[in-house]
């Protein structure tokens, strides 16, 4: 059972709390179909019996140990061509609030992965619509590993882990959707661009350091050395001395 924050102006002020569900993206976008959500609406659950991540990876959490929860959001003061601005806003609040945990060596792994050490914490899976060519609401699903201790894979840790405590699940939803609503409202008000991305690359993970990427099947040893406006990976290649843009789908991390 989870509560609104009191906190916050507007984000989390309507919550459905689901004790079950297969996932709260999907229970988001369904919901979005049948009746208008104030923005800012969450909708959290305790259990997720097919939770979805990017690259139509599954996401794994143990029943009422970790947040799994999805926020309506209607970023339609946003440029379709600026879109990746929403992740960078989103990906550093959640990196704001590992901060305020005393959480050392929280990184971003791009477009939105959060990272403590080379290991994953959380993720992010961010579903828009558009509308004339407009946004017309965004989906924004957050998982964060908290109390869960065990994982079927070595590359995953949690706040546990991390920290040497439990927390209360209540508490780090009301701390993290009112670091989400910050970064949205400036997103929203000032629309400190460049300041923004500066700040996105400053926690960015392997930024600047050499490392083995994956693209089309085939090996290659490059540096992150930033992204271009729309949010594509730049990565110069040692071999070939040339800086190569990439999607999502496009590369992967190895080593
Ligand atoms: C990723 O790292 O691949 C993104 C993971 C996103 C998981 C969250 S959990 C809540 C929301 N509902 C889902 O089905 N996925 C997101």
């Amino acid at each position: 059972m989870y509560n609104s924050p009191a906190n916050t102006l507007f984000i989390g002020s309507k919550l459905i709390y689901l004790p079950e569900c297969h996932s709260t993206n999907t229970t988001a976008l369904q919901l979005l179909q049948q009746e208008s959500l104030p923005e800012g609406t969450v909708i959290i659950t305790d259990r997720q019996l097919a939770g979805r991540g990017q690259r139509g990876n599954s996401w794994e959490a143990v029943s009422g140990q970790n947040l799994t929860f999805s926020m309506v959001l209607r970023p339609r003061f946003l440029p379709i061509q600026d879109q990746f601005l929403l992740n960078i806003s989103i990906s550093l609040a959640i990196s704001d609030f590992l901060t305020d945990l005393q959480l050392s060596g929280a990184a971003i792994k791009w477009p939105n992965d959060l990272y403590a050490g080379s290991k994953k914490l959380g993720g992010i899976l961010i579903e828009s619509s558009l509308k004339n060519a407009q946004l017309e609401w965004s989906v924004i699903g957050i998982g964060i590993n908290v109390n869960q201790k065990e994982f079927s894979v070595p590359t995953a840790t949690s706040l546990a882990l991390e920290l040497g405590c439990d927390h209360s699940l209540q508490q780090l939803l009301d701390q993290l959707l009112k670091a989400l609503e910050v970064r949205y409202l400036q997103l929203m008000k000032q629309k400190k661009t460049q300041e923004l991305r500066r700040e996105y690359l400053e926690r960015m993970y392997w930024l600047g350091e050499w490392h083995l990427f994956e693209t089309e099947g085939k090996q290659f040893t490059g540096k992150i050395v930033g992204i271009d406006p729309r949010g594509k990976l730049a990565v110069l290649h040692q071999q070939e001395e040339q800086l190569h843009y990439y999607g999502i789908q496009q590369i992967r991390y190895l080593a």
